[in-house]
């Protein structure tokens, strides 16, 4: 008799949720796929709707949910500047009464619940790279407080609903995510340079572009988070995943610019209030435990991610990961660099 499970996703239309909604049909499970469509499309999960073991249900976790289920994947919740920032109150209640609510669910059910949280309860870090046992630098009132300090209180809910009532719990702590899904105008880097780059328009940077990210490519995620789900952990524990590969956002404009082949230039503006300047992930533990590290080099991610936006922006409507997951030689030409420094004069940076 195989392991297959009812297992829960909520956010499951977003961007990382209908991957993982993907992954989990793959392996035989039954998926119930819950979401707002505050941020999450419908063209996501589009070509999961006929499956006979997935179910779509438009729901709002603030509000709670009563169903049987083995298993919850929370990833609900806004996760871009842009969208989180435009109702902040909103975004605090999806991870504070959403975490509560999901939490109440699993110790009901009996389930294991895995949360979806983010290298931003790290804030603006003093230490590089982070680890799990870094406790943070977070402006607990800024204008991304309701964001860093909703996961922060939502890993803190998981952990005590783990120690007062013994549900299973796994904590992810997500880097920067990229690929084919992303949503085109939530301002996150990479999905802002390749639109930008393929329409031919400025790279808007900001900053000088010294501050540095790491970026994973969403199906190394995914095993990763299947990796951490199936573990057997005791004591659970926080785990960072992300690509270690680190840059400075100059350098990734310039590659997105190559990769296309744009005559884009760049366009520097002032930094956002508390942007944190390092961001990369120590993943010993995920390497240690799950022996899990990111295996797609970044140049073969974006050029998966640069032909999806293509083709979004083009208005062709094919099953283009699918078909990304064969592609080899993505014939994306290699082009000289256009880009002009600040003052928009032209030299070369
Ligand atoms: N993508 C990344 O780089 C990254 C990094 C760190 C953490 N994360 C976390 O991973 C999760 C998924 O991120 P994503 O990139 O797929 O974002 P996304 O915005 O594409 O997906 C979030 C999904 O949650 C849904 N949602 C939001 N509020 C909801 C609510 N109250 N009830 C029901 N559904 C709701 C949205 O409609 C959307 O489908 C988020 O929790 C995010 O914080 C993502």
């Amino acid at each position: 008799m195989p392991n297959t499970k009812r297992t829960l996703v909520t956010g499951g239309s977003g961007f990382l949720g209908s991957y993982l909604c993907e992954s989990l049909l793959a392996d035989g499970h039954d998926v119930l796929c819950v979401d707002n469509f505050q941020t999450g499309s419908r063209r996501n999960i589009e070509h999961l709707l006929g499956h006979p073991r997935f179910e779509l249900m438009r729901h709002d976790i603030t509000v709670p949910l009563y169903v049987e289920v083995d298993e919850i994947w929370n990833l609900a919740c806004p996760a871009s500047p842009v969208h989180y920032q435009s109702d902040p109150v909103k975004t605090v209640k999806t991870s504070v009464m959403g975490a509560i609510n999901m939490l109440g669910l699993a110790r009901r059910t009996k389930s294991r619940i895995f949360q979806a949280s983010t290298s931003e309860v790290y804030g603006d870090p003093h230490i590089h790279p982070q680890t799990e046992g870094y406790w943070g630098n977070v402006n607990p009132n800024g204008p991304r407080s309701c964001y860093d300090e909703g996961k922060r209180c939502a890993e803190t809910l998981f952990f005590d609903y783990h120690r007062q009532y013994n549900v299973q719990i796994r904590m992810a702590r997500i880097f920067n995510t990229y690929g084919p899904r992303m949503s085109e105008n939530d301002g996150r880097v990479v999905s802002n340079f390749v639109v930008q780059a393929l329409k031919g328009e400025p790279l808007t940077l900001y900053g000088d572009g010294s501050q540095t990210r790491s970026f994973c490519y969403v199906d190394d995620l995914i095993r990763g988070f299947r990796a951490l789900m199936s573990c057997d952990d005791s004591v659970p524990q926080p785990v960072n995943l992300g690509n270690p590969t680190e840059l400075t956002i100059l350098e990734l404009a310039e590659l997105v610019v190559q990769l296309t082949g744009s005559r884009s230039r760049v366009e520097f503006r002032a930094l956002p209030g508390d942007d944190p300047l390092q961001r990369k992930p120590d993943i010993s533990r995920a390497t240690d435990m799950l022996k899990w590290k990111p295996e797609i080099a970044l140049r073969v991610g974006l050029e998966r991610t640069i032909k999806y936006f293509d083709a979004h922006l083009s208005g062709r409507q094919t099953r283009i990961h699918l078909e990304l997951m064969d592609a080899g030689d993505t014939g994306i030409p290699a082009a000289p660099m256009h880009i002009i420094g600040r003052n928009g004069d032209g030299a070369r940076i």
